[in-house]
């Protein structure tokens, strides 16, 4: 058989090879970083996803070797698959960098700012998204969109207001379990999640719907509000499923499970078991094995330095480590963005305090001016 063809593509002025049929998104991501776009509604193994939330938008300055013209409008690069010769600019495009802006700005108009109290809160991709690419401030009056409540079972928790439509967890359900009950009903602004008749979600693999989802719509009901997910740690573990790879990340504080979700890698997205499989768990491993017991435990999970959940979780190869001395260190030798030294605008902190010549702890005293 014939090797497929390896095309050249150059993204972000780093140029790689990848075989024919690869989407722009998939070789961004080849190069891995800041390089590749962001994706609410792509995701590598739900089959036709992708397309919707054009957040992954790219431009494409030159079409191909063949035809060197530049696309005349940013393409979704989750749906564009690459050309030899193909020439692609994301963050280094202002053009790119002010649409996603402004899609930012499109999927918060109906989305509630309510992470202080949303479970997926730490680990959304749309907090993400607005943190890099959002404005501080909302130029929308009027009021958000409001849905009457669904009951989705005892699993799951629906909360339609933060949905951004992105389709994934109806893939899911059509995709890995026998029978699709829910789906995207209406359309335009009145389009929403819904079940047909209030059916429960109660297939085996439903809660896998959780962890495609990339907002906090559907949450697990076990889990709410028990704890934030910066105060659990992360561990892998396993058991031996009957239904499924049983290779799961248990979310604990101290010996207690208070969470179990599927592994996932740095692009949100549930990982391969080792024979190349999705590595999807069944609702038993999810909701009902909340005991150390109940698995055998590999060891701390490694988190994302950049992701608050890694805040106190020093998780090396093997076992625990100190974090790195330097900024740009433990960011991948990224600069940070904006670095605010919070002594110079802050009337709390008084630098001139030396807090090691304080005997015992520090108390709000220490700081009163009245001792100056
Ligand atoms: S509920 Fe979540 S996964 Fe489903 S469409 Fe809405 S945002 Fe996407
Ligand atoms: S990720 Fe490409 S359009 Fe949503």
């Amino acid at each position: 058989m014939s090797e497929q063809p390896l095309l050249k593509v150059t993204i972000d002025n780093i140029t790689i090879e990848v075989p024919a049929g690869t989407t722009i998104l998939n070789a961004a991501r080849k190069i891995g970083g800041e390089v590749a776009p962001p994706a609410m509604c792509y995701y590598s193994k739900l089959q036709g996803s992708g397309g919707k939330c054009r957040t992954c938008l790219v431009e494409v300055s030159k079409g191909s070797e063949k035809d060197p013209r530049p696309m005349p409008k940013l393409v979704a690069s989750c749906r564009t698959t690459v050309m030899d010769g193909m020439e692609v600019k994301n963050i280094t495009s202002p053009k790119v960098l002010d649409a996603r802006a402004g899609v930012v700005e499109f999927l918060l108009i109906n989305h509630p700012l309510d992470c202080p109290i949303c479970d997926q809160a730490g680990e959304c991709h749309l907090q993400d998204l607005s943190y890099e690419h959002g404005s501080e401030g909302t130029r929308f009056e009027f009021q958000k969109r409001v849905f009457k409540k669904h009951d989705l079972g005892p699993y799951i928790q629906l909360h339609m207001t933060r949905c951004i439509l992105c389709y994934r967890c109806v893939f899911t359900a059509d995709q890995l379990t026998n029978k699709r009950e829910h789906g995207v009903l209406d359309r335009g602004d009145h389009a929403e999640i819904a079940t047909f008749i209030e059916k429960n979600l109660d297939n085996d693999f439903i809660g896998n719907v959780i962890d495609v989802c990339p907002v906090g719509a559907l949450t697990d009901k076990t889990f709410r509000f028990k704890n934030r997910v910066w105060f659990l740690k992360p561990m892998n573990a396993h058991r031996d499923c009957p239904n499924c790879s049983g290779k799961v990340t248990l979310w604990n504080r101290g010996d207690e499970v208070f969470r179990v979700t599927a592994r996932k890698d740095e692009w949100g997205e549930v990982e391969n078991t080792e024979d190349g499989k999705t590595a999807w768990i069944c609702n038993t491993c999810r909701f009902d094995k909340k005991k150390t017991s109940d698995w055998v435990i590999e060891g701390p999970r490694e988190i994302n330095r950049h992701s608050v959940i890694s805040q106190g979780h020093y998780a090396g190869k093997i076992g625990t480590t100190q974090p790195k001395e330097t900024f740009t260190a433990v960011h991948d030798g990224r600069q940070p963005k904006l670095l605010m030294d919070i002594h110079s605008v802050s009337e709390v902190n008084r630098p001139n305090i030396e807090l090691s010549l304080i005997n015992g702890p520090a108390h709000s005293a220490d700081f009163n001016k009245k001792n100056d």
